[in-house]
C-alpha cells in the first residue's frame, strides 16, 4: 500500500492506493457515520460495507444536482447526524462529488472521506478536493474547496468496473502521462495486454504516479489560480464534446487531447514524432473518435465554459512528453484551428 499525503495550507488528506478498501472501518469514527454510494455500488459491494446508515443514490450525472443535496441534507439530518458526524463516499466520481460538497455545506462543514471506486475517479476526480454539481446541463458550477480526510484506492475494485467506464479512466490516465509524467505514457504503450486485463498491481502503480503528480500540483496551486490550470488538458474542447455529444468524460477529453496536441504541434511546441506518439498512444486504446460538430457549435459551448475570461481562454499546451504550457488565447483562435483541421481532415 502506497501513501501520498496532500498538504495544504488549510488540511492534510490522505490518499492510500492498493489499500483493501474493507480496512475503510479503521479510519472511521465509531458514531455519526453516513454511507453514501449509488444503486450499481451498493448491489455490488453493499454486503460487505461497514455497519453505518446507508444512503443510497441513483448512479450517473442526474444525481449531480443542488436538489439532490437538499434532499440528502434533510437524510442526514433524519439520520441524526451532527456537527462531529462524517460522510463516507463508496463510489466513482459522481458519489465523491456529490459526497464532497454535502460535506462541506452540511451544518457549514462536516468530514468526509471517499472509497473510490471507478478508474476516473481514482487516477483524478478524488484527488484535489474539488467538489460539486451541475447546474442543469453545465458541469460543476456550484462547488466547493474542500479536501476529504481520505481516499482509498482500491485497484480490485476496477475488474467489476464496466468496459466503456474503464476506457473513459483510461483517457484520464493518458493525460496525466502528458502533461505531468512521461513513465505513465511508456507504461501504457509497453503493456497493453496487462493494461486491458486490468493487472491489480500495475494498475495501483499508475494510480499512484497520477496521484502523485496531481497531489504536486494541488499542494502548490488549491484554488486553481495558476499551475492548476494544466489539469485541465484536453477539457476546453472536451467539454464542448461532452455537452453535445452526451459521451463519457474520458472519452471527451480524449478528443479533447487529440486536437490541443495537434494545436501544440501547429505551434511547434512540439515535435512530428511526439505528434504521432501521443495520437498512436490514442489510437492503440480506441480513443479517438469522430466528433461532427460544427465550428460555430463549438465555438458557442467553448463560451459557455466557466473557466473563461472574457472572450479569452486559459488553453492548456503540451511542451514535450510529459511538459504542459498554457497560453491565454481568443476563443475564436482555437475555433478557427478546429475548422482548419475538419477541413483538412487531421
Ligand atoms: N472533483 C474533481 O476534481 C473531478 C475531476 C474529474 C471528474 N470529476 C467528476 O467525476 C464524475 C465522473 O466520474 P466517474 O467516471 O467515476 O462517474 P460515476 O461516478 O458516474 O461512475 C461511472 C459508473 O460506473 C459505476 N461504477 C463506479 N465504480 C464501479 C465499480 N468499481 N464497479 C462497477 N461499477 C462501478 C457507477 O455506478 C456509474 O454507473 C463527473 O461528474 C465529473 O465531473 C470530478
Amino acid at each position: 500500500m502506497k501513501r501520498i499525503i496532500i498538504n495544504t495550507p488549510d488540511s492534510l488528506s490522505a490518499i492510500l492506493i492498493g489499500a483493501r478498501w474493507e480496512a475503510v472501518t479503521k479510519l472511521l469514527p465509531q458514531n455519526g457515520v453516513a454511507v453514501l454510494t449509488d444503486n450499481n455500488l451498493y448491489k455490488l459491494y453493499g454486503e460487505r460495507f461497514p455497519g453505518y446508515p446507508v444512503i443510497i443514490i441513483k448512479p450517473g450525472e442526474e444525481s449531480k444536482q443542488l436538489s439532490m443535496i437538499e434532499k440528502l441534507a434533510g437524510e442526514l439530518m433524519k439520520k441524526g447526524i451532527d456537527r462531529t458526524g462524517f460522510i463516507l463516499a463508496i463510489g466513482g466520481g459522481v458519489v465523491c462529488d456529490v459526497a464532497g460538497f454535502l460535506a462541506s455545506v452540511y451544518l457549514r462543514g462536516i468530514k468526509c472521506g471517499y472509497v473510490s471506486t471507478s478508474l476516473l475517479s481514482q487516477v483524478d476526480a478524488s484527488t484535489g478536493g474539488k467538489t460539486g454539481v451541475n447546474l442543469g446541463m453545465i458541469k460543476n458550477v456550484i462547488g466547493t474547496f474542500s479536501q476529504p480526510e481520505f481516499v482509498i484506492c482500491d485497484t480490485t475494485m476496477l475488474r467489476t468496473l464496466p468496459e466503456d467506464e474503464y476506457m473513459s479512466g483510461l483517457a484520464e490516465l493518458i493525460k496525466t502521462g502528458l502533461i505531468g509524467d512521461k513513465t505513465i505514457i511508456d507504461t501504457l504503450e509497453n503493456n497493453y495486454p496487462a493494461i486491458i486485463s486490468r493487472d491489480r498491481d500495475l494498475l495501483a502503480d499508475l494510480v499512484y504516479r497520477s496521484v502523485r503528480f496531481k497531489a504536486g500540483v494541488v499542494a502548490k496551486d488549491e484554488k486553481e489560480s495558476g499551475l492548476r490550470r494544466i489539469l485541465n488538458f484536453g477539457h476546453t474542447f472536451g467539454h464542448a464534446v461532452e455537452l453535445h455529444q452526451g459521451v463519457k468524460h474520458g472519452f471527451a477529453v480524449a478528443a479533447g487531447m487529440e486536437l490541443a496536441t495537434l494545436f501544440s504541434y501547429s505551434k511547434s511546441f512540439i515535435k512530428k514524432e511526439e505528434c504521432e506518439r501521443i495520437i498512436g498512444l490514442l489510437k492503440k486504446y480506441n480513443l479517438t473518435k469522430d466528433f461532427k460538430m460544427s465550428a460555430g457549435k463549438v465555438r458557442k459551448l467553448i463560451l459557455h465554459d466557466k473557466k473563461k475570461a472574457g472572450d479569452e481562454i486559459h488553453f492548456v499546451f503540451i511542451a514535450g512528453i510529459g511538459k504542459a504550457k498554457v497560453n491565454k488565447l481568443p476563443v475564436d483562435e482555437i475555433v478557427d484551428f478546429y475548422r482548419h483541421c475538419k477541413s483538412t481532415n487531421m
